[in-house]
């Protein structure tokens, strides 16, 4: 499961802080960049066993920018996130973090580099407490930050402090996927990533979940999100790709893809 070992000390404990000296100045190539992106994946391929899932993908997560990643169903979104997680191997290609090569890192490595991952399916463990679920993923972020408290999360989330002794197990659906983003902040991260967060969720809870992750974007964490409402990513985010069959068929900003529907449509299915 994510994110259940305590921080090593030592080893990614150095945080670089060159990353933030790039804030606000959106989107480099990071071949030959003094400003490294924070997170960045270099022609990217990845397998399930014989399968060739990603064909080349090069995406840069700048610090403070949010993106939006799109796509019909099995077009590799969740398996560029977990190449990115190093929950999938990279079989060629490079993951960087702040200009480092990062490849194939432990995916408790990457959490420890500031990424809060909230999965497909939540990963919330069934056995243990609301409060558990929430204390045991505690920590500083990569730059010493502690805003993110247990105390903030049920701010966030009121309706957690209902249940905070009830199993993960005895939650709703909704419930679940608040303690999932509860958990992921709790890391203070600097990037957060959210796939279908909003998957099979009443609409109430939907729209609570869409202002969280505005709340989220505006406290300057970086963001990294798949949904299916297109609409709703483009409008929460800076720029957004598109994923066909492995490949990046469109990247662009997120404003100008909202004045071009007819693309999307094509890619989309919509
Ligand atoms: N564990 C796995 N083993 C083998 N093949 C897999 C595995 N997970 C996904 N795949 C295949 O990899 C391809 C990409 O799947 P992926 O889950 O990355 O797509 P996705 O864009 O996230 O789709 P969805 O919108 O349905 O979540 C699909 O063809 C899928 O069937
Ligand atoms: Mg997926």
């Amino acid at each position: 499961m994510l994110e259940t070992k305590p921080p090593l000390s030592g080893s990614a404990a150095s945080p670089s802080l060159a990353a933030r000296e790039g804030e606000g100045t959106g989107t480099r190539p990071l071949s030959g960049a003094s400003n490294p992106a924070m997170f960045s994946l270099q022609e990217v391929h990845s397998f399930y066993g014989d399968s060739h899932i990603l064909h080349g993908i090069s995406l840069d997560l700048p610090q403070g920018q949010a993106v939006g990643l799109l796509g019909r169903n099995g077009m590799g979104k969740t398996t560029l996130i977990r190449t990115l997680m190093g929950y999938v191997p990279a079989r060629s290609g490079r993951v960087f973090a702040d200009g480092r090569d990062v490849t194939n890192s432990a995916p408790e490595h990457m959490a420890r580099l500031g990424i809060g991952y909230v999965p497909e399916g939540r990963g919330v463990f069934p056995n243990l407490s609301v409060r558990e679920n929430l204390l045991m993923s505690a920590r500083a972020g990569l730059d010493g930050s502690r805003g993110w408290t247990y105390e903030r999360v049920l701010e966030t989330f009121p309706r957690l402090k209902e249940r905070l002794s009830n199993g993960g197990d005895q939650l709703s659906g909704g419930e679940q996927q608040m303690v999932s983003i509860g958990r992921a902040l709790m890391t203070n991260p600097r990037l957060m990533i959210l796939d279908e967060a909003t998957e099979g969720l009443a609409p109430l809870v939907v729209a609570e979940i869409w202002r969280v992750i505005a709340q989220i974007r505006e406290t300057g964490i970086s963001t990294l999100i798949v949904d299916r409402d297109y609409k709703k990513v483009l409008a929460h985010t800076d720029k957004a790709v598109v994923m066909e069959k492995g490949r990046l068929a469109l990247q662009a900003e997120s404003a100008d893809l909202q004045q071009q529907p007819e693309n999307l449509s094509a890619l989309l299915g919509v």
